[in-house]
């Protein structure tokens, strides 16, 4: 059997070499880490949801003509995507406080913030992903000031569109992490989003109960993890009513209602 080389594995993803050059394929693994891996668990089913809702997504952000990584979903666990140069930044967007920045400041979680908030984290494990400055970022060279000004535009068109969307399913969007990178065409060079979309790395709430619909319910041991991500893509449309959840039933609020029709 042909093996494939493998190019990079991260805690939840591997990128293995693509079938034509500039290319590779993103496996959707099903760990689950949080605080930099310090807590972990396999979680079934949830690769195959994040595959799922982050090919949604990406497909609504290219027909948008916002520049991205993805080229098709291959199958349950993978899609093929554009290999880019990563830029060593994790791009946090809020709109409500929640996480790291309420434990940081002090602010109630829930609160709405006045307005979006962009954050620069340097992505880097052996440092536990330090937040940066811009100037940290210009001055070490991780990206241009050209590039921060098309990241923050980016972040910003897609803090908006994202927000819309999940607001139209009953999901309010607290906040997320995206990653950009640059795609080399020919002697051009742009920034292009890459990574993922899912509740992996967005806070996801139900806009009536506030439940929590995202990776939390891991960081917090909460439980339901996947029947929450299996409800949040059968709100967006993508799980077909009768298709089952890649994993068994659990607990989870509204999840397990049957016969529900989307909203
Ligand atoms: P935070 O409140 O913990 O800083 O997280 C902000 C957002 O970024 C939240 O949607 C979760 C996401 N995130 C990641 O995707 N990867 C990470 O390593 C961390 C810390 C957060």
């Amino acid at each position: 059997m042909k093996t494939r080389r493998r190019i990079y594995e991260g805690k939840a993803k591997i990128l293995y070499e693509g079938p034509e050059p500039g290319t590779l394929v993103q496996f959707f693994k099903d760990d689950a880490t949080a605080f930099n891996a310090q807590k972990k668990e396999v979680i079934d089913g949830k690769g195959v949801l994040n595959n799922r809702i982050s090919e949604h997504i990406f497909l609504l952000l290219n027909r948008m003509g916002i520049p991205t990584h993805f080229m098709k979903r291959l199958n349950m666990r993978e899609q093929l995507i554009r290999e880019v140069e990563i830029i060593p930044l994790e791009v946090v967007v809020r709109n409500v406080a929640a996480g790291s920045l309420s434990k940081r400041l002090g602010i109630e979680e829930g609160t709405m913030l006045p307005r979006s908030i962009i954050e620069f984290y340097y992505k880097n494990d052996a440092l536990n992903d330090p937040m940066v400055t811009e100037e940290h970022v210009t001055a070490f060279g991780w990206a241009s000031p050209q590039e921060i000004d098309d990241i923050m535009s980016l972040a910003i068109r897609i803090n908006d569109f994202l927000s819309g969307l999940f607001l139209g399913v009953g999901i309010q969007l607290v906040d997320f992490k995206m990653e950009c990178g640059r795609l080399y065409e020919g002697d051009m060079v742009r920034v292009v989003v890459a990574d993922e979309f899912s509740p992996d790395n967005c806070r996801l709430w139900d806009i009536n109960t506030k439940e929590k619909m995202d990776k939390d319910r891991f960081r917090q041991d909460l439980g339901g993890l996947v029947e929450a991500y299996t409800e949040v893509a059968r709100r967006l449309g993508i799980m077909n009513e009768n298709e089952p959840s890649p994993a068994a039933n659990g607990p989870f609020m509204v999840a397990s209602r049957p016969g529900r029709t989307r909203h």
